[in-house]
Parts: structure tokens; sequence; C-alpha cells
């Protein structure tokens, strides 16, 4: 995994390589039960080269860490490992150039769970375990079995999506709690 972090760092696949300040690889314990998987790297996670630390990482973490999931105990990455430019959608392209590292994280980590923080994620890896890549809107909270892969997928909001829509919030948390009870 540290190889392949730093692979990542140093990647140019996509164009994205061009405006990022950091790639953001991912963090956290290489051998979690939970993984979570966010869209892209926001402005903070851009200049800190960290996932998840500006103003909706703040808010997963302080609901995490509430229902008893430590960050440290938990793998957390985003699909695409480079920020688009002013917080911009990730194209199709970029997707598809960054994937393989999500799927070698995957295959190193091998969690039990998997949490998608958001439509891209969720649109993204329910496919890879053979399930339809269906809207958020319409799967967040349902749980995903693929006893092939011996893996649980959640879909759930993205934290943003939150703080622009705070009534999201308390299924969101519903949704941590359902985790811990899948692990
Ligand atoms: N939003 C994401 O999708 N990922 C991050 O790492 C931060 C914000
Ligand atoms: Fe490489 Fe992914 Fe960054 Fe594109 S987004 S440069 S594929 S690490």
């Amino acid at each position: 995994m540290k190889e392949l972090e730093e692979e990542i760092k140093k990647c140019r696949k996509c164009r994205l390589w061009k405006s990022r300040k950091n790639a953001v690889p991912g963090e956290g314990n290489y051998n979690a039960d939970l993984m979570l998987v966010g869209e892209a790297p926001g402005k903070t996670e851009d200049e800190m080269a960290r996932p998840f630390v500006g103003k909706a990482g703040q808010l997963l973490t302080e609901i995490l860490e509430k229902n008893g999931i430590r960050r440290k105990d938990v793998y957390i990455t985003n699909v695409v490992k480079c920020r688009p430019p002013n917080n911009r959608n990730p194209m199709k392209d970029e997707i598809e150039k960054c994937l393989p590292y999500l799927k070698k994280q995957l295959e190193i980590i091998k969690p039990k769970v998997i949490l998608t923080l958001g439509n891209f994620a969720t649109q993204t890896i329910l496919p890879l375990y053979g399930f339809k890549a269906e809207n958020i809107s319409k799967v967040r909270g349902k749980v995903f079995d693929s006893p092939l892969h011996g893996i649980k997928i959640l879909p759930t909001y993205h934290p943003a999506a939150c703080i622009y829509a705070p009534w999201l919030k308390e299924k969101f948390e519903n949704d941590i709690k359902k985790v811990l009870e899948l692990i």
C-alpha cells in the first residue's frame, strides 16, 4: 500500500495532475474492515494531501467518532485522487484512468464493508461487484450483499450534501450506525 500511495503521488495519467497541489491517495488502516469512498479531494484535501479534512470531512469525522468508529481504524479514500479544478465533477475519462488505484486499494485492504459517500462513489463501486449503477437517491441506506466477493456495500449521502441540506443528516447518521451492525 505504501508503494501504491507513492505511485499515486507521482501520477500523471489524467489531466488533473496539472492543477493539483497534492494527490490524495487515501489514509487509514491497511487491514480495515470498513472502507469509505468519496468523490474527489476538495481544496483543503488538495492542500493537506489528506482525504476528508475540510468542512465535509470534519462533519464525517465527527459523526463517525460519535458513533464509535475511529478514523484510524478505517481506510478513507476517493474515486479520483486529485482535485478537479474549482471542485467540478470528475469526468468519465478521469475516473477511468484513476480507477485501477481504487481497485488495487480494495484488493490490498479486502474490506468487509464499503460505505460509498455520494453518487459518484456509489455509481463507481456498485458495478465493480456486479450491481447496477443506481442513483444515490434510489439506493441510499440499502445494503448490497455480494457473498461471492465477501463484501457488503452501503451507499449513503456525501457529507457535503448534509451541510447543504441538514435534514439529510439524520439518515446519514443512521447509515453510519448500520455500518457498525454490518461489521
Ligand atoms: N469530498 C470528497 O469527496 N472527498 C474528500 O476527500 C473531501 C471532500
Ligand atoms: Fe493520476 Fe488519478 Fe490523479 Fe488522474 S486523478 S493524475 S489518474 S492519480
